[in-house]
């Protein structure tokens, strides 16, 4: 079967009350269209077809990676007539899938579903709706089979009793489409070109129509409002937790895990509440992760532990790092094997050799760290002059002081020892102790300053 998808993405979405055209609103950390294209790409399609209107350009540069046909529609005139823009590019002999860009979260298998129905047949997918009101509802004869959609505000009183709904999205033979969007008119209640008018007249050919039913709970969920795009976001954190805990992961609370991207764990991982996951992010075996904790595009081997609120961004930990609490850990920070990270420690551009510590209240940036070192509290590396950065290399087994300012471009070579307090401007020699301190006075008799009579 050649198949061409078709994703409808001209409407407004005025009830969003953004700047932003709807298709490009976040669900997951990813645009609500990327997650529509993500769904079809795995049918293999022939050619994706997007239909563009509102905000056409701001929606193509944000996908001008993808092999996407573009296809304007300057003016809303209603599903039909949308459908029918995309038609040229579609050679008789596929069939066409139509997808919505607002319904972002239908399952791989019902578009399947849905394809497979349309070879010699137009395939509605429907649900069961305890509301119905605002979606078309499926007209039935008294054998079951589907005469056509009635549009909510087009529909009887009586019609409007169905519980059975259109979710919009259906599949049909382009030959037959073509022939059938020719002949859509706008003599309706909203005037507009509807795309289910196709049904009736399929129905009318006696060419065979099916109705398949949803069978993914939320998966034809529409988002025309941010209330609904939070329902979606919701729909989407349930089915990604589930996977997680199906595969073995222990989540504290699963309402309270977002995962924004993609998150891989080993075996016998437990996840705290309030966490989130950004971008591509992935656990070894035991890792712990505490409460509270943001972590981005990083990989943290078997056996770390994250504690309370670190943010922890395109870094690496070895096997049984400790972390936190209270650590934010930027791009280019490596933890080697069995280091410790403690409460307030910030590091960028980090490598740190094996079993080192960097316990307290430390910046340490564009630095390179080898085994065995203690980083003392309130270590600074002053890796920037106000116009370049610049490196700090501490050799295997050195000991920073407390307070000490490593003045980059700087080297403690290995086994040394810095006096705390110390503001470290040239290289410190291995095996030594080196400091720089001001002697220490006391002034005999002073007095504190009291306080003046008004
Ligand atoms: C449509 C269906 C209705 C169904 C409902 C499900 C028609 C006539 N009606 O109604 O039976 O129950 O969806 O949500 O098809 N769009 C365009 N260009 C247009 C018009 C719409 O690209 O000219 C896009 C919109 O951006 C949206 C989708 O098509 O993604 C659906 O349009 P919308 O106006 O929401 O359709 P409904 O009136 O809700
Ligand atoms: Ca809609």
């Amino acid at each position: 079967m050649k198949l061409s998808v078709v994703i409808l993405a001209a409407g407004r979405g005025k009830r969003m009350r953004s700047r932003l055209p709807k298709v490009l609103q976040p669900l997951g950390g990813v645009p609500m269209l990327g997650h529509v294209l993500e769904g079809c790409a795995a049918l293999n399609p022939d050619q994706t077809l997007v239909v563009v209107g509102h905000g056409g350009d701001a929606v193509r540069s944000a996908f001008a990676d993808e092999a996407i046909v573009w296809v304007e529609q300057a003016e809303q005139l209603g599903t039909g007539h949308a459908v029918d823009q995309a038609l040229p590019e579609i050679p008789d002999d596929h069939v066409v899938l139509v997808l919505y860009g607002d319904v972002p979260l239908v399952s791989e298998a019902t578009q399947r579903r849905l394809a497979e129905a349309a070879g010699d047949a137009v395939a509605v997918l429907t649900a069961e709706m305890p509301d119905p009101s605002g979606y078309g509802r499926i007209l039935r004869d008294q054998s079951g089979a589907v005469t056509g959609i009635v549009e909510h505000k087009d529909a009887s009183p009586e019609q409007r009793k169905i519980r059975e709904i259109n979710t919009g999205l259906l599949a049909a033979p382009a030959r037959q489409l073509k022939d059938w969007l020719a002949r859509v008119d706008a003599d309706n209640a909203q005037g507009e070109y509807y795309l289910t008018d196709i049904i009736a007249m399929a129905a009318d050919e006696g060419f065979p129509v099916k109705g398949i039913a949803s069978q993914v709970p939320g998966e034809i969920q529409g988002i025309n409002n941010r209330t609904q795009l939070a329902e979606a976001e919701a729909i989407l954190r349930h089915r990604r937790t589930e996977a997680l805990m199906a595969d073995g992961v222990t989540l504290a609370d699963p309402s309270r895990v977002d995962v924004r991207g993609s998150l891989r764990c080993g075996q016998d991982v437990f996840i705290d509440v309030n966490t989130v996951f950004e971008g591509e992010v992935v656990l070894g075996d035991n890792v712990r992760i505490g409460p509270g904790c943001v972590i981005r595009n990083s990989c943290l081997s078997a056996g770390t532990v994250v504690d309370a609120h670190c943010v922890l961004e395109s870094m690496e930990a070895g096997e049984q790092a400790r972390i936190g609490p209270f650590a934010r850990l930027r791009p280019g920070t490596r933890l080697g094997i069995g280091t410790r990270i403690g409460n307030f420690v910030e590091t960028k551009n980090l490598s740190l050799g094996e079993r080192s510590k960097i316990n307290h209240l430390s910046y340490v940036g564009d630095a390179r760290v080898g085994n065995d070192v203690n980083v003392g509290a309130g270590t600074i590396t002053c890796n920037y002059d106000g116009a370049n950065k610049h490196q700090t290399v501490i050799e295997d087994g050195a000991f920073i002081g407390s307070d000490t300012q490593l003045v980059a471009p700087v080297t403690v070579g290995r086994d040394a020892t810095i006096g705390a307090g110390s503001t470290i401007r040239k290289d410190a020699p291995a095996g030594e102790l080196t400091l720089s301190r001001s002697k220490q006075t006391t002034i005999k008799g002073w007095k504190r300053p009291v306080k003046r009579e008004e």
